[in-house]
């Protein structure tokens, strides 16, 4: 039995989980396994039920909970608000309480939509690396902080066991994949970063087999543009892979087909890259691929159902392949489809494949 919690969130975040919650559904029902859902609230509808973006209650329910979904946080309305109680101050406070040190989000080439990314076909093709980025320490939780009427402060500070634990994690994947480690850091200039090479450095000395090599910020930004197939696993600091994981999410196409994972030793949580898009919310027109392909990842890293993780990768794959788009990627002589027509030709081609394979 897994405990799935619920976090659907704010604007479209509410209609890509529902549309997860029914990929999940007929996961377990094909798959033989039971799963429990509870739903909670997060982010700006939780600041209108509750005067703060994330309760204590909704911690709960993630502390006691397989997996952790959630949709998207943030909007136009709360965007005056304090710090501490914009929906975004939820995000960073989630992480921290869960512990979830590792950002994992893939760069992933889906073939049919080769044609829609700003890059050239050539240099995309055949792309697939994944950006490791730490998630609970760096210059996002660094102290001292603050800012007064003559200077604004913050402090990018990283501990040793901080470093070392992305590591592994790291290395640990690229021997499942392609055995390749990119640190990604600004040593050149940042102390913090010449002493998170040397930690990376020796975590290595246990993973011997897997190829590492270090990269400074601004190239690595400018190599994921210039020739995106290098690269395997790129690891590298919480605001280094704020950055360099939108650039790579943007090569592939649409923000709307971005996945994450955030793990830590404990607890892991699934959500869309896309965030809320407010303008568009609650009209059926958003693409729910992202959060579909982050249930890929749910089953993968918590539930350990690789082979079902990749026939959901392979049900979205055929859906674009049959000409479905979203209007996000709507491009001509394809089928101009919404939100719960594109969820449920994934299923559709989900059960399909299913049965092809049994
Ligand atoms: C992300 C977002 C968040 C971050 C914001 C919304 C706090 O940009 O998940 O990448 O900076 O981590
Ligand atoms: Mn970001």
């Amino acid at each position: 039995m897994f405990k799935i919690a619920l976090l659907p969130g704010d604007g479209i975040g509410v209609e890509v989980t529902n549309s997860a919650v029914q990929v999940i559904k007929t996961a377990a029902k094909l798959y033989n396994v039971d799963v429990e859902f509870k739903e909670c609230l997060i982010g700006g509808c939780s600041y209108e039920a509750n005067g703060t973006p994330l309760t204590d209650e909704t911690i709960k329910i993630c502390y006691e909970s397989d997996a952790v979904f959630l949709g998207a946080v943030g909007g136009y309305k709360w965007e005056s608000l304090p710090h501490n109680l914009k929906p975004e101050a939820a995000l960073l406070k989630l992480r921290k309480s869960l512990g979830l040190y590792t950002n994992i989000r893939p760069a992933k080439i889906y073939q049919p939509l080769v044609d829609s990314s700003s890059l050239k076909k050539e240099v995309l093709e055949g792309v697939d690396f994944v950006v490791f980025r730490e998630l609970t320490g760096g210059i996002y939780f660094g102290e001292p902080r603050g800012f007064d009427d003559e200077r604004g402060f913050n402090t990018m500070v990283y501990t040793k066991e901080e470093v070392e634990r992305i590591a592994r994690m790291a290395f640990k994947i690229a021997r499942e994949r392609n055995n390749k480690v990119t640190s990604v850091d600004k040593a050149n200039v940042l102390e913090v970063s010449q002493f998170w090479r040397n930690i990376v450095h020796q975590v290595h000395k246990e993973f011997s087999d897997v190829e590492l090599n270090d990269m400074y910020v601004d190239n690595c930004a400018m190599q994921i543009v210039r020739n995106p197939k290098q690269f395997d696993v790129i690891l590298t600091s919480n605001l280094f892979g704020d950055i360099l994981s939108d650039i790579a999410g943007m090569i592939t196409g649409s923000l709307g087909m971005l996945p994450s994972a955030s793990l830590g030793n404990k607890y892991a949580l699934y959500e869309p890259v896309h965030g809320s898009a407010p303008d568009i919310a609650g009209q059926n027109k958003a693409n729910p691929l992202a959060a579909i392909s982050s249930v890929a990842m749910m089953f993968n890293f918590s539930f350990n159902m690789k082979q079902t993780s990749d026939v959901i990768e392979q049900a979205i794959n055929k859906t674009l392949d049959n000409g479905y788009r979203t209007v996000d990627l709507m491009s001509e002589g394809c089928k101009l489809v919404s939100t719960t027509e594109m969820t449920e030709a994934v299923i559709k081609n989900f059960k399909e494949i299913f049965l092809k394979q049994d």
